[in-house]
């Protein structure tokens, strides 16, 4: 089922750091041969993703163990560290499948599982007559598997096709392979059909004692990973050499665990990053993946550097930011003819971007991408066009001329998780937005939000950009980018859309209020944004509102599945105090004092409070935001300029909202009323993730406001804020 569709209102300007998730290629790479292997492997920062998620349950299937262990971390925002343990097999996978029970391997859409697991299955049970189907989703039964079948069948490998021939679904029979001095296979359509067979060879070469050549006949395609397969194999003691160009000896050996293995960061996903640190100015580190990375798409950063950007290489991390701005402060991108050949899958990326040009960009040599997840070439050139591009596509090649505007478009995504995180960028500005309305009123928020700010504008900036858009109180107009069924980018990057709000928000003025209930933060919060022209983001109301649906659709407290599809699909209008949800008007509804019990209550969940995570980050846009809650400071803008915690006695917090409840007409008895406050403290502050509590010493003003009057209290934070511009 598709999940609820995302909307990302324009945003100008991108800063900060990412710290990538682990390498898909690595990571899969390394649970195959850890498993294969003869030994323990220790896998560090491995990625947690769907891809990662079919690899390792096909070979705890194939019986093979592996193990999650969580270490303490130093960073309470981002939850323990995890530890893969891997139990090498030996080279040979102990279960056993019969034909009316065959081993069940669902591979889903990956690619890379199901092109390296059917070698390694041929290999490894060779002459046990155990019998193994390996399935996916519709689109892999539709993904060409035939070359690397045939470069097995040429060994006696036993492989049926269960569908169309030549492609998934397959049942792999365990027979007795017949030594062959060469294995020959095409490169042209994928390279991970050389990966699979390179990694199988020390079973195959130790089986027959003698060495295994497999030769590529014809082009070979993404050579890049084909370099990473062998660094990889070369961890496992394996001795690999290419004797001729495209023709590789594996000399007979078994594969032996490393011991321990670090799983670097994956450098396609750095590639959203650092196209956001040109195309929001920047700069954006991401950290992971550099200089010395094994991955052959850190090359991206030089198709960049081609459209604009001036990168700096560390050791394990690439930064990027725009080498030039217009005259309006836009940065400067300039059109590229490509060969991307060796980055089929970051050159995804370089289609957004190019939109951002004034004349048109080619890439070339890019075939392999009508066989992927999609036929990438024909959903790029469908949805630029929907945004206003006209494009070419041929066979191997797309062909991007930029519109003079971009348009408000809904996107499809086609279970693409790089096609939605390419469309992703074109939510920056775009020369074309500088034409429209410039000063009006409202800031759009996210999904068709609309905050008010107040008139007055002071306050602080961004760190500051030399010739880059400063921020002012105008706001852009307009244009929206819909991004469909955004949980396509679960595939290998689940968090993807919360570290694109981050560093976005990251280069908007941030001022984050957190505090327990009714210590007045909310009221402080909103007078603050007034008076320096900001906008206001009460994110108790969010979880509000998601309790009060819950309440009325009778969700269970637990149910974590149901409430975050509700966050994650709700519809809001902020407007001063009004709040309207689904188009109606609950500004009323959602300050009852059950739907704030129920609030607390579901508020404990993780998965909630990370469905409401990007949600958050949407609300910060220029001049600047004052966000309220109990974690504003600590997870949802944690680059916060300035952090403070506002707090008063449970007395004074229970008196208040006593005369607060008086005010409106309810009826309020202040034993209970402090009890449930002390109750909701109490849930706040011991809950694993994202707990309410002050540390000391970690640049936040404390501000108690037992004795202080509202108005006291705001000019506490204003001559704090001042102080600091
Ligand atoms: O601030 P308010 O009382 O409106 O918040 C309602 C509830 O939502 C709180 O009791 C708290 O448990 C939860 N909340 C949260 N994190 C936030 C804001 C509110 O957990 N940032």
């Amino acid at each position: 089922m598709a999940s609820p569709s995302y909307t990302l209102d324009l945003r100008r300007s991108a800063i900060g750091t990412v710290q990538l998730p682990g390498s898909k290629s690595l990571s899969n790479r390394a649970l195959l041969l850890a498993a294969l292997a003869t030994g323990q492997t220790q896998i560090r920062g491995l990625l947690d993703s769907d891809d990662t998620a079919v690899m390792i349950e096909s070979l705890r299937r194939l019986g093979a163990r592996l193990d999650q262990q969580s270490l303490e971390s130093t960073s309470s925002a981002v939850g323990p560290e995890v530890i893969w343990v891997v139990e090498g097999t030996g080279g040979c996978f102990p279960s056993v499948g019969s034909q009316t029970e065959p081993i069940d391997c669902f591979i889903g859409n990956s690619g890379l599982t199901i092109r390296t697991l059917l070698p390694a299955i041929v290999a490894a049970q060779a002459g046990t007559g155990s019998v193994t189907v390996l399935r996916g989703v519709d689109r892999m039964h539709e993904r060409p598997i035939k070359d690397l079948v045939d470069g097995l069948r040429q060994l006696g490998a036993q492989i049926d096709y269960l569908g169309q021939e030549g492609y998934p679904p397959l049942r792999v029979t365990g027979v007795a392979l017949k030594p062959k001095s060469e294995i020959v296979v095409k490169g042209n359509t994928s390279s991970q059909f050389l990966t699979g067979l390179l990694q199988a060879a020390p079973q195959l070469s130790r089986q027959w004692h003698q060495p295994v050549v497999v030769r590529v006949e014809g082009e070979l395609i993404s050579r890049p990973y084909v370099d990473l397969s062998i660094g990889m194999l070369r961890q496992f003691g394996v001795a690999i050499q290419e004797s001729a160009p495209n023709c590789f000896v594996v000399q007979p050996c078994d594969l032996v665990s490393p011991g321990a293995l670090f799983v670097e960061g994956d450098a396609s996903s750095a590639s959203y990053f650092l196209a956001a640190g040109l195309l929001g100015g920047g700069p954006i580190r991401v950290q992971g993946a550099g200089r010395t990375s094994l991955q052959g798409d850190v090359q991206f950063a030089h198709a960049l550097a081609q459209m604009g950007a001036q990168i700096t290489w560390g050791d394990d991390y690439i930064e990027s930011r725009a080498a030039g701005f217009d005259a309006s402060g836009l940065p400067i991108v300039q059109a590229v003819d490509l060969d991307c050949n060796h980055i089929p899958d970051a050159a995804m990326t370089l289609v957004a971007v190019a939109l951002y040009a004034k004349t048109p960009t080619r890439l070339r040599n890019i075939g392999s991408w009508r066989v992927k997840e999609t036929d990438r070439i024909a959903a790029m050139a469908a949805e630029a066009r929907k945004l206003g591009a006209t494009v070419e596509e041929g066979p191997d090649f797309i062909v991007v001329t930029p519109p003079a505007q971009l348009r408000t478009a809904s996107l499809r995504t086609y279970d693409d998780h790089r096609v939605a995180m390419s469309f992703a960028l074109t939510s920056f500005v775009h020369a074309g937005d500088m034409d429209g309305d410039m000063g009006g009123e409202g800031v759009n928020a996210p999904g068709g939000e609309t905050v008010i700010p107040s008139v007055e504008t002071r306050g602080h900036s961004p760190e500051p950009r030399s010739g880059a858009l400063t921020p002012s109180a105008e706001s852009l107009q307009g244009r929206a980018v819909t991004i469909e069924d955004p949980a396509c980018v679960n595939k290998t990057f689940p968090t993807y859309f919360e570290e694109f709000a981050a560093v976005c928000a990251q280069a908007v003025p941030v001022i984050a209020i957190d505090g327990p209930t009714a210590s007045g933060k909310g009221t402080v919060a909103g007078r603050v944004a007034k008076a320096l022209g900001y906008a206001y983001l009460d994110s108790g109301a969010l979880y509000r509102l998601v309790a009060l649906q819950s309440l009325e659709q009778s969700v269970a407290v637990d149910d974590a599945k149901s409430l975050s599809a509700m966050a994650l699909d709700m519809q809001l209008r902020f407007e001063g105090e009004q709040v309207w949800l689904n188009g109606r008007d609950v500004s009323q509804a959602i300050r009852a004092e059950a739907v704030g019990n129920r609030a607390s209550q579901i508020a404990t969940q993780p998965m909630l409070r990370q469905a409401l995570l990007r949600r958050q980050r949407d609300f910060a846009r220029l001049p600047g935001l004052v966000a309220d809650g109990r974690d504003m400071g600590s997870v949802v803008f944690p680059k916060a300029g300035l952090k403070f915690f506002l707090t008063a006695s449970a007395e004074i917090r229970a008196e208040r909202r006593v005369l607060q409840l008086q005010a409106r007409g309810e009826s309020a008895d202040l034993g209970a009323i402090t009890a449930d406050l002390q109750a909701r403290d109490a849930r706040d502050a011991a809950r694993p993730v994202a707990p309410l509590k002050f540390v000391p010493n970690q640049g936040v003003h404390y501000l108690d406001t037992s004795d202080l009057t509202i108005d006291q209290a705001v000019a506490q934070i204003l001559a704090w804020s001042s102080a600091q511009t």
